[in-house]
């Protein structure tokens, strides 16, 4: 996927976070350590650092939705992250946000903390997170 389909496609999926822009994925997409796992209308970028993986983003194209994109995408990045020896993935959820918090359940992710005022909302408002992880 290129930079600019990711930046739509993130666009057309998110406003908390802000949709990042074209040249924040091709500054993302230059480090070494963050790795795009993409599928025609999907795509999940994680940034790994040693035994852990941060999954930075995910985003399912909105009329794709509950055909198992996500389940997919989640099952190939951990096989990605196990063939990096990577040994538990965390990420970061709005506590909101019942459709990814459902899907990180059933793919095997438990609840470890909480972020309180963690994203920056509409007209200065604060959105809180919680943070998930498994161990692979
Ligand atoms: C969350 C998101 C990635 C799910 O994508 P998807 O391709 O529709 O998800 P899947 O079809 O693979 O669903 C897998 C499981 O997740 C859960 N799930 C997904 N969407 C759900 C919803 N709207 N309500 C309840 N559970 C949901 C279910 O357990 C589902 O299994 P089921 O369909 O057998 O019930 C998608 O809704 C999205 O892009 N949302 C906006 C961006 C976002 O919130 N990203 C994640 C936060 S970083």
């Amino acid at each position: 996927m290129t930079p600019e389909r990711l930046a739509a496609l993130h666009g057309d999926c998110f406003t908390i976070p802000r949709p990042w822009s074209a040249d924040e994925f091709r500054g993302l997409l230059t480090q070494k350590n963050i790795h795009l796992i993409s599928h025609p209308h999907g795509f999940a970028l994680i940034s790994i650092a040693g035994p852990e993986a941060e999954l930075l983003t995910l985003a399912v194209d909105p009329d794709q939705r509950r055909q198992g994109f996500a389940n997919t995408l989640m099952a190939d990045m951990e096989t990605h992250c196990r063939a990096e020896n990577v040994e538990e993935v965390f990420l970061e959820v709005v506590d909101t946000n019942a459709p990814a918090r459902a899907l990180y359940v059933a793919c095997g992710y438990t609840v470890k903390g909480a972020r309180k005022d963690y994203y920056n909302g509409p007209n200065g408002t604060k959105v809180s997170a919680v943070v998930m992880a498994k161990t692979l």
